[in-house]
């Protein structure tokens, strides 16, 4: 029933916005001159505030998520690189509006205007995200059930977070963002934050009710695993297929 519910969700979900992709994937105009130009400039700025912090005061993005945003696995800071732009804009929204809970990124989040949070979006969502060690032990059976088949109510997670959790690409990620290599206690504190409601539920509300269907072991089991997943296919390792 309930799955039935939060697969349909998700399916609608995926259908207006693959919809609204395929809307506004006019013919681009060629890019002029001052185009590049804005967008050289958007750079600057993002890379500035990204080092020295802001004028207003917001810190350096790169004291916890590095230069290139490659997060720290160790401090649970996690990496934005290669994150979607529109992911991560919204994401900032949040803290700036305290709806997401975290004292920093609260406070660093309302020290940026819209123009600095598009650019530094659009900065980090252009970095390649880091490569990620595979694991000494195999992730637990638990998680990589949750990840790939769903369990009870709840469907499979790449259903939304694409192959070994690396996103849908395109317009859908926007959406649906990439969590593979996140780290595991990061990711856990994700999911416990939207069971407790500290975290907003997101488009169509679907994170806040799949995490309310997840025990704290399954919790733990399905971290683990997207932590160990790599968020970048080498090509010389081809993914074997089920
Ligand atoms: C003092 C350390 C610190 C600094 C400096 C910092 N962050 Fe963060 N950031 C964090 C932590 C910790 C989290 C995870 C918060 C959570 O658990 O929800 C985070 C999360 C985020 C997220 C959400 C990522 C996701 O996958 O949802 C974004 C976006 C972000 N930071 C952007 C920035 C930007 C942009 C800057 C610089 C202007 C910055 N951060 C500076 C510590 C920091
Ligand atoms: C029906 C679609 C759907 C399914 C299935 C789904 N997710 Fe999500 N997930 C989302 C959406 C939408 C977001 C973006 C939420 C937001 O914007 O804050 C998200 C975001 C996340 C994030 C936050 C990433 C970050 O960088 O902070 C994590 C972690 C996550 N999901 C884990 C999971 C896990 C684990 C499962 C399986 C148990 C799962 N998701 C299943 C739709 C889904």
């Amino acid at each position: 029933m309930k799955f039935t519910c939060l697969a349909s969700l998700g399916f609608a979900l995926l259908l207006t916005v693959g919809l609204a992709a395929a809307q506004s994937s006019q013919p681009a105009a060629p890019p002029a001159a001052a185009d590049a130009g804005a967008a050289a400039a958007q750079m600057a700025l993002a890379r500035q505030i990204v080092l020295h912090g802001s004028p207003q005061g917001a810190h350096a993005c790169a004291t916890c998520h590095g230069e290139q945003g490659q997060g720290r696995i160790k401090a649970a800071f996690p990496h934005l690189a290669g994150l979607p732009r529109g992911y991560l804009v919204r994401q900032l929204q949040h803290f700036d509006v305290l709806a997401r809970d975290n004292p920093s990124m609260q406070a660093i989040a309302h020290k940026l205007t819209s123009t600095q949070i598009d650019a530094l979006a659009t900065y980090f969502s252009r970095q390649v995200p880091p490569p990620i060690m595979p694991p000494a032990t195999p992730p637990p059976a638990l998680g990589t059930e949750l990840a790939l088949q769903g369990r009870n109510a709840v469907p499979a997670c790449v259903t939304c977070h694409g192959p070994g959790g690396r996103g849908l690409g395109g317009a859908l990620s926007a959406a649906f963002p990439p969590i593979a290599g996140q780290p595991a206690v990061y990711i856990e504190r994700q999911l416990k934050a939207w069971k407790q409601g500290q975290r907003p539920p997101g488009p169509d509300g679907l994170m806040g009710a799949i995490a309310k269907h997840l025990s704290v072991a399954e919790i733990t089991a399905v971290s683990q695993y997207f932590a160990a997943q790599p968020t970048l296919v080498v090509a010389s390792a081809p993914e074997v297929k089920p």
